[in-house]
């Protein structure tokens, strides 16, 4: 059994998270999405509600695949990455990369990783479909008026609709 650990903020999922998230579920037995909380950044939706959306988009996502792999969301109170990935039994780290300016962002962190537990990070490019999709970028677009209902699974348009933040034309 081989398992890794999907980690990012998810604030919230968008379908470049959901490509990465589903290419790691082709790779490995078991994927654990681990939503945390950035301290670099302020996150627009609760730790709570980032695991439901993201739950629901993988139901919808996962329920035409034939593959048997595990996907399971959970949410890290605090600590290390490390250190869950440990606790889950994970043995790689999984990321998407959209540029070289991501690809140096992740290099540090996958070093540092391996140097303080010998976890190893896959970084897999990005689908061109969603190389210029971010949260940042989704909450400011959405925020303006502006549609980003390609962009994002449905419960995340609406959860953006009802905070008076997303068109969907
Ligand atoms: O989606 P994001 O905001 O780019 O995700 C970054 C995240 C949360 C995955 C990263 O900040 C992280 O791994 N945080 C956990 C704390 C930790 O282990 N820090 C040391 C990283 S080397």
């Amino acid at each position: 059994m081989r398992r890794c650990v999907c980690p990012g903020s998810f604030d919230p999922v968008t379908h470049g998270h959901l490509d990465v998230i589903t290419r790691a579920a082709a790779l490995f037995d078991e994927v654990v999405v681990a939503v945390l909380t950035n301290p670099a950044k302020r996150s627009a939706f609760s730790p709570d509600e980032r695991v439901r959306l993201l739950e629901e988009a993988l139901a919808a996502a996962t329920s035409t695949r034939d593959a048997p792999t595990t996907v399971r969301v959970e949410a890290v109170a605090g600590g290390l990455l490390v250190d869950h990935a440990r606790r889950v039994g994970a043995v790689a780290v999984v990321k998407g990369v959209r540029s070289g300016a991501d690809v140096e962002h992740e290099m540090p962190m996958a070093l540092m990783n391996r140097h303080l537990s010998g976890l190893e990070t896959v970084l897999l490019p990005a689908d061109p479909r969603w190389a210029h999709v971010s949260s940042s970028l989704v909450k400011e677009v959405a925020g303006l008026g502006g549609d980003v209902s390609e962009l994002v699974p449905d419960g995340v348009l609406a959860a953006l609709a009802s905070r008076g933040s997303a068109s969907s034309s």
